[in-house]
C-alpha cells in the first residue's frame, strides 16, 4: 500500500513536472490559443507565428503587443491597462522590435548571444531615412524580417535567407516607379543584371555560397554607392570582393583562384586607386561591372581596357595583331600586360631581353621579334642622346649662355616620348619610326645649339684676351710715353 502511494506520489511529480515544463514551452499562449480559431485577418497572424523563432523561444504575441497571454479571457487578455498596445502604427512599429533587439540584456535573458547592433547600424543607413508619404522609415525591421513567422537567416524559408533576399530587395529596387520618388536617378536593374552574371545564375539554382545582394552591400548596414563606410564605396570594393574571392578553401570549391586580391594590391590599378586615391583606377569591378558582367569570357573582358585607355585600344586595333588575336582568340591586352597583377611599364617590356612582352609569341628570325628589336634600338638611341644634348645645354647654362628654348623643348618630349610608346600598340616598325623621327629632330636641335653656345662662350673669351693683351701693350706704350715726356720736361 506504502509503495502504491509513493509510487503515486512520484508519478503525481512527475505528471505536474510535465505541465510545468509545457507551460514555460512554446504553445501555452492563451493569445495564440484564441487566434488560431479565430478567422481573417485576425487569424493569419497566429498561424505565421506558430512557425516563428520566437514562438520557439517561449515569446508569446504579448512579447510584442503586450496584454496577458497566461488568460483565455479575451477582454482580460486585450486589457489597456495590462499593457497592451494593439496594432503598432506603421511609423512606430519598429520600436517593437528594438525593445529586445537592440537591449543586449534582454536578449541575453533569453539566452541569445547573436548581435544587437542591427538598429544602430539600420539607423545610419540609407533604408532609415524618412519615406516619402510620411510612413516611417523607407525600410524597417518588419519591411524586411516580417512580423509574424519570422526565421533565422540560416533557415531556407527565411525572407532573409540567401536565395530568397534577391527578391527582397527586388521589391523596391526592381520597381521604377517606387524608386522614383526617392532617387530618380538610380538605375533599376540590379536583379535583372545580377540574374545573368555567374553569381546571380548559381543562386537562382540554390547555391547560398556565391554573392548576392546582402554579401555585397552588408545587411542593415546599406549606404549609398558615393558614402565612404559603404562595402561598395571604390576604395572598399576589392576587400568586400576578397572575402570570398581570397578564400582558398571556398575558391577551391569552384576551381578558381584566390589570389586576385593579393595580385591587384600591388598592382599599377590597385597602387593607384588604394594608396594614390586615384578614383580614375579600377577597383574590381572597374573590370568586371557590378551586377552583370561578372566573367563574360576573355574577349570582352579585355575590351573593358578600352574605356579607360581608349586610346592604346584604338592603336592596337589599327595593327596586325587585332585580326591575328581574335583569329586565335587570344586575349587582347591582357596577353601582354596580364590582369590583376598588371605592372607599370617600361621599356624592358619592349625587344628580345627576358622581360619582353614580345618574346613569348615572337622567335629570333620573325617580323615581330625583329620589330621588337628595332623599335626597343631607337627607343634606346633616341633616349642616350637625349642625355647627351641635356648635358650640352646643362654645361651652356652653367657658362651663362642662353638655352632657354632648348632646355624647354627637351623636356616637352615628354609628352612626344609618351606617344612613341603608345604607338607600340599598332607593332608597325614605319609607324613606331614615324612618332619617333621628331624626337631625334629636337635632340639633333637641342645638342647642336648646346654646343654651339658653348663654342661661341670660348670664342669670346678668346677675343677678350686677344683685346686684353692689346689694351695692356697700349697701356704700356703710354706709360712709357708719359715716362719720357717727364724726363723731357725735367731736362
Ligand atoms: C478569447 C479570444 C482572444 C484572446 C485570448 C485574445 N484575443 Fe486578440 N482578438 C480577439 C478577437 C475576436 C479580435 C477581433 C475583434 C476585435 O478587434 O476586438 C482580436 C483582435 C486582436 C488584435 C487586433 C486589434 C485591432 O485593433 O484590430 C490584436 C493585435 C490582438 N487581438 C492581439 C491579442 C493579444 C496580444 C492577445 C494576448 C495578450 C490576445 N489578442 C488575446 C480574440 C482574442
Ligand atoms: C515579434 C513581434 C510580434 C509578435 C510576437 C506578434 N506580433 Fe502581431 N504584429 C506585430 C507587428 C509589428 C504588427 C504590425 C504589422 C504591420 O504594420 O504590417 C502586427 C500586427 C498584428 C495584427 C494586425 C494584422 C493586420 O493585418 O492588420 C494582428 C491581428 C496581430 N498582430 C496579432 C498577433 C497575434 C495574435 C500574435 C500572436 C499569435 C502576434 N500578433 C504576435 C508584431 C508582432
Ligand atoms: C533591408 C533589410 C533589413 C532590414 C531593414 C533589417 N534587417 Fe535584419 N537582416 C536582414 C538580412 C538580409 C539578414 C541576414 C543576414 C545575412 O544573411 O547575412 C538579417 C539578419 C538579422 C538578424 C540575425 C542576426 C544578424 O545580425 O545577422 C537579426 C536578429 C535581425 N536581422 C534583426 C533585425 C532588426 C531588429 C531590424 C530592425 C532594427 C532589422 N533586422 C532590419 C535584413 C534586414
Ligand atoms: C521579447 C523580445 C523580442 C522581441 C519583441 C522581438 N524579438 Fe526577435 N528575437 C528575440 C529572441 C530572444 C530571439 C532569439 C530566438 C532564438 O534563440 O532562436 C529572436 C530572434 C529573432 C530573429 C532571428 C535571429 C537569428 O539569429 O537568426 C530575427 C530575424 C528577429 N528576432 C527579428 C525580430 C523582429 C523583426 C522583431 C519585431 C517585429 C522582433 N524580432 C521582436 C527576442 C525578441
Ligand atoms: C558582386 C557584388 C554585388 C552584388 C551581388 C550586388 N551588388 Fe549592387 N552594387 C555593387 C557595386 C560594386 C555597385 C556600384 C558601386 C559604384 O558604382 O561605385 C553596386 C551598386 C548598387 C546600387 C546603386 C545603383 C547602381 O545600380 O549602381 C544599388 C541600388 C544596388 N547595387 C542594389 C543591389 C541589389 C538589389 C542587388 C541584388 C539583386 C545587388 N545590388 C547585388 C555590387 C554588388
Ligand atoms: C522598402 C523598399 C526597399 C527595400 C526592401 C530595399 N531597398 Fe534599398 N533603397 C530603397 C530606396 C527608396 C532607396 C533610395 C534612398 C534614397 O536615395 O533616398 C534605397 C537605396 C539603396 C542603396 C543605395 C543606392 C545609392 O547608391 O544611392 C542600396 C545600395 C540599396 N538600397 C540596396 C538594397 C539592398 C541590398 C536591399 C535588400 C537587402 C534593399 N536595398 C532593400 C528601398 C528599398
Ligand atoms: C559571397 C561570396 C562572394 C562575393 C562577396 C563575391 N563573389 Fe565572385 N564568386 C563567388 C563564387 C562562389 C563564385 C564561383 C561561381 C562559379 O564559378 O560557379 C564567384 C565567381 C566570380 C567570377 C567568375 C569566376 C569564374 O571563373 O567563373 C568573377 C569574375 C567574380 N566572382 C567576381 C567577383 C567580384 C568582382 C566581386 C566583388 C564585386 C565578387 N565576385 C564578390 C563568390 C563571391
Ligand atoms: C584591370 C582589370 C581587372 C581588374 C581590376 C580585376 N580583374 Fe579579375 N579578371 C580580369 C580579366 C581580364 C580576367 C580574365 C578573364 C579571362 O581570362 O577569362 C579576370 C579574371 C578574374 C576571375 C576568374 C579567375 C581568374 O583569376 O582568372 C576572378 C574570380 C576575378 N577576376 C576576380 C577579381 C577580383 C576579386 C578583383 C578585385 C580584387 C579583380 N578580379 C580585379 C580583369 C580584372
Ligand atoms: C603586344 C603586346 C601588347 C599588347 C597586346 C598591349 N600592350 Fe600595352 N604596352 C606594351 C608595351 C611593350 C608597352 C611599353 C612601351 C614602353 O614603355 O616602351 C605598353 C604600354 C602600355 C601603357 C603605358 C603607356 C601608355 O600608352 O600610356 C598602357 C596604358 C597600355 N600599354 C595599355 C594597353 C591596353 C589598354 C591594351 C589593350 C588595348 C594594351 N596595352 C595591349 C605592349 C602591349
Ligand atoms: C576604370 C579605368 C581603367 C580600366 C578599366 C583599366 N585601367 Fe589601366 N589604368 C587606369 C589608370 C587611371 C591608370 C594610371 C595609374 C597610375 O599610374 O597612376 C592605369 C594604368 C595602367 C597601366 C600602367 C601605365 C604606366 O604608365 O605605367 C597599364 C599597363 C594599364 N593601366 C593597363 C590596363 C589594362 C591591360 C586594362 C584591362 C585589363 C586596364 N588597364 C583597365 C585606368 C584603367
Ligand atoms: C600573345 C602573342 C603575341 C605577343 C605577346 C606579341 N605578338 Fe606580335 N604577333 C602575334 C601574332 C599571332 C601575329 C600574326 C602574325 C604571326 O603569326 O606572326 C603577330 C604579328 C606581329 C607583327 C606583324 C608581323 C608581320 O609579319 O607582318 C609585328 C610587327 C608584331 N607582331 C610585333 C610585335 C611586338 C613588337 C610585340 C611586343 C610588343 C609583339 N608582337 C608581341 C602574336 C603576338
Amino acid at each position: 500500500m506504502k509503495h502504491i502511494s509513493i509510487a503515486y506520489l512520484l508519478i503525481l511529480f512527475l505528471v505536474g513536472a510535465i505541465t510545468f515544463r509545457l507551460s514555460a514551452a512554446p504553445g501555452n499562449d492563451e493569445c495564440l490559443n484564441c487566434h488560431e480559431a479565430l478567422d481573417g485577418k485576425v487569424q493569419t497572424p497566429a498561424i505565421a507565428f506558430k512557425n516563428d523563432v520566437h514562438h520557439a523561444a517561449g515569446i508569446t504575441c504579448a512579447g510584442c503587443h503586450g496584454g496577458n497571454s497566461s488568460v483565455s479571457d479575451m477582454e482580460e487578455g486585450m486589457d489597456k491597462k495590462k499593457g497592451y498596445t494593439g496594432i503598432p502604427s506603421t511609423k512606430e512599429r519598429y520600436v517593437l522590435c528594438v525593445k529586445c533587439h537592440a537591449e543586449k540584456k534582454a536578449m541575453q535573458s533569453f539566452g541569445y548571444r547573436g548581435s544587437t547592433e542591427q538598429f544602430e547600424k539600420l539607423k545610419s543607413s540609407v533604408h532609415f531615412k524618412n519615406s516619402y508619404n510620411d510612413q516611417g522609415p523607407i525600410a524597417d525591421c518588419i519591411t524586411c524580417h516580417g512580423a509574424h513567422g519570422i526565421l533565422g537567416a540560416k533557415n531556407p524559408q527565411s525572407r532573409v535567407h540567401p536565395t530568397k533576399i534577391v527578391q527582397l530587395c527586388g521589391n523596391c529596387h526592381s520597381d521604377p516607379s517606387y524608386m522614383q520618388k526617392y532617387n530618380p536617378g538610380l538605375p533599376v536593374d540590379q536583379v535583372m543584371k545580377y540574374r545573368t552574371s555567374i553569381h546571380g545564375v548559381k543562386n537562382a539554382k540554390g547555391d547560398t555560397r556565391t554573392a548576392q545582394c546582402v554579401s555585397c552591400h552588408g545587411n542593415h548596414e546599406i549606404y549609398s554607392v558615393k558614402d565612404p563606410r559603404s562595402a561598395v564605396y571604390n576604395l572598399n570594393i576589392a576587400k568586400t570582393c576578397s572575402h570570398c574571392h581570397s578564400d582558398t578553401v571556398l575558391m577551391a570549391q569552384y576551381n578558381i583562384p584566390a589570389n586576385q586580391y593579393k595580385k591587384y594590391q600591388k598592382s599599377v590599378h590597385g597602387i593607384a586607386l588604394l594608396e594614390k586615391g586615384d578614383a580614375a583606377a579600377p577597383s574590381c569591378n572597374g573590370c568586371h561591372g557590378n551586377h552583370a558582367a561578372i566573367l563574360p569570357g576573355a574577349e570582352s573582358v579585355s575590351k573593358v581596357c578600352g574605356t579607360c585607355h581608349a586610346f592604346n585600344m584604338e592603336l592596337f586595333e589599327q595593327g596586325p595583331h587585332k585580326t591575328a588575336f581574335n583569329i586565335k582568340k587570344i586575349p587582347e591586352c591582357e596577353s601582354c600586360h596580364g590582369n590583376h597583377g598588371i605592372e607599370p611599364v617600361t621599356d624592358e617590356f619592349l625587344g628580345t631581353s627576358s622581360r619582353s612582352f614580345c618574346i613569348s609569341c615572337h622567335q629570333a628570325g620573325d617580323n615581330g621579334y625583329k620589330t621588337a628589336a628595332e623599335m626597343k634600338q631607337l627607343l634606346d638611341t633616341l633616349t642616350a642622346s637625349k642625355k647627351n644634348a641635356d648635358q650640352y645645354l646643362d654645361i651652356a647654362e652653367r657658362l651663362g649662355m642662353d638655352v632657354t628654348d632648348e632646355k624647354y623643348a627637351l623636356k616637352n618630349m615628354k609628352q612626344l616620348l609618351i606617344k612613341v610608346r603608345t604607338s607600340v600598340h599598332v607593332a608597325s616598325l614605319g609607324k613606331f619610326k614615324e612618332e619617333i623621327a621628331p624626337g631625334f629632330e629636337i635632340v639633333k636641335d637641342a645638342e647642336t645649339h648646346g654646343r654651339k653656345s658653348i663654342e661661341n662662350y670660348y670664342f669670346r673669351r678668346k677675343g677678350l684676351m686677344v683685346s686684353t693683351v692689346i689694351v695692356s701693350i697700349l697701356v704700356g706704350l703710354l706709360y712709357l710715353k708719359l715716362k719720357r715726356i717727364e724726363k723731357e720736361d725735367r731736362a
